[in-house]
């Protein structure tokens, strides 16, 4: 194993009934902005809950932070939060609404220029302060809610880049699975895979003999296989949906990424098919993950055997054929979630390969946890996804 540090200082509120709560977890001299995005809080009694308990504390409301949240967008806010002098941020509903606020947390205390810098610096963290904040989770994805990563679009130049820090990390965070109720089936089709896909970037890479972050990991891939399909079935059944909400969060929270290595590479590669085609981020996950574990099956090879072992009982055959045989299980269960698997499935032409391959060759920098993608294997794994 590796050495490492872990520090998560969120603390997580969970549970039926927890939204009231907010109320003591903000500072009573707090001006808040209230963050949200296109209304579905207002629809689901969620802005409600909230609402009513913060009546003594100062709040003013900021909506319209987009799924795939834009950085254009964001940085209004950053105005409204100078003119107003708000003191503290609470981002109520999905990722996308969290990520914002965590862009915003950081971009109005940023003194070196445009805060797009702030995502431009690729793998350097580059905040020095943001402002505290708070979070009121209404879709298991992400895994936002419990750590300090945030990925913006910038519209006006169809890109999306993340950025992470632990200055951006939630004071709080309210986990209530019963907003799981009010969820289309496409969003919990995302974020199953989401999750899943969460845990395949820190667990299919190569062995660091790590067996506590293996079986943690293989704990909640096991998890989602069980609880998703559930949830899907049966939007009410509280403990599938608190099952599937705490997935998602213990899948990025760092836990089971300390101490060995990381890919990552699927996600990098998964932003380019949104930027460009504006595809759900659960979407571009499964079309690139498959392609993924075949091009890199020889690098991968142990990890994608004990996966394919542990995970779907596959025991026989050679090693290729079980590699095979695992990444048709994974295509199987992202398809029985709802969830399509190839570039054609989504109207992607194949043109959009060179651009993609294009913009990693352009940025120059190489992908995975062996660092070890660069733009033509790029081209080669999303060709296997034609
Ligand atoms: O915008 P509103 O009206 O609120 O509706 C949302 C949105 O349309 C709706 N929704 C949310 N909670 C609901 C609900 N509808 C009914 N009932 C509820 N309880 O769902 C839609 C999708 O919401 P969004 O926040 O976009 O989804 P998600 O949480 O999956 O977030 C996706 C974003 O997170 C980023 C993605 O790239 C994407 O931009 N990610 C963030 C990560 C992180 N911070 O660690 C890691 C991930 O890999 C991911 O990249
Ligand atoms: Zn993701």
């Amino acid at each position: 194993m590796y050495n490492f540090e872990y520090k998560n200082p969120v603390k997580i509120i969970f549970g039926k009934g927890t939204i009231p709560n907010v109320v003591n977890e903000i500072p009573k001299n707090a001006k808040v902005l209230l963050t949200y995005g296109g209304g579905s809080i207002k629809k689901t009694g969620v802005y409600e809950q909230v609402t009513k308990v913060l009546n003594k504390i100062e709040f003013i409301e900021f909506g319209g932070i987009e799924a795939n949240p834009h950085y254009e967008t964001c940085m209004k806010a950053v105005d409204i939060i100078k003119k107003e002098k708000i003191n503290f941020l609470l981002s109520v509903g999905g990722g996308s609404v969290l990520d914002a606020t965590k862009f915003i947390a950081a971009a109005t205390l940023y003194k070196n220029g445009d805060p797009w810098e702030i995502l431009n610096r690729r793998n350097e963290i580059f905040v020095e302060e943001a402002m505290p904040i708070g979070a009121v989770l209404t879709l298991p994805a992400t895994g936002s809610e419990m750590n300090g990563n945030s990925v913006i679009t910038r519209i006006s130049r169809m890109e999306k880049l993340a950025f992470g820090s632990p200055k951006v990390m939630p004071k709080f965070s309210i986990l209530d699975p019963e907003c799981v109720f009010t969820l289309p089936d496409t969003q919990v089709s995302n974020g199953v895979v989401d999750a899943f896909v969460h845990v395949v970037e820190q667990y299919l890479t190569f062995n660091v003999n790590s067996p506590i972050q293996d079986r943690f990991a293989e704990s909640i891939l096991t998890t989602l296989i069980e609880e998703g399909p559930k949830v899907l079935a049966d939007r009410k059944d509280y403990e599938s949906a608190a099952n599937f909400m705490w997935s998602a969060t213990m899948a990025l929270n760092g836990l089971i990424g300390a101490g060995v290595a990381q890919d990552w590479a699927t996600h990098l590669i998964g932003h380019e098919l949104t930027a460009l085609h504006g595809i759900d981020h659960a979407q571009t996950l499964a079309i690139v993950l498959p392609g993924m574990m075949h091009v890199k099956r020889q690098n991968k090879k142990d990890k994608i055997l004990q996966y394919g072992e542990r995970i779907w009982g596959i025991k026989s055959g050679t090693d290729n054929e079980k590699i095979d045989k695992a990444i048709t299980k994974t295509i199987e269960f992202f398809e029985s979630v709802g969830i399509k698997t190839t570039l054609p499935d989504y109207g992607v032409p194949a043109e959009t390969i060179n651009i993609i391959m294009a913009r990693f060759e352009k940025r120059g920098n190489k992908l995975g946890e062996n660092a070890d993608i660069d733009f033509n294997e790029v081209g080669e794994i999303l060709r296997n996804r034609l």
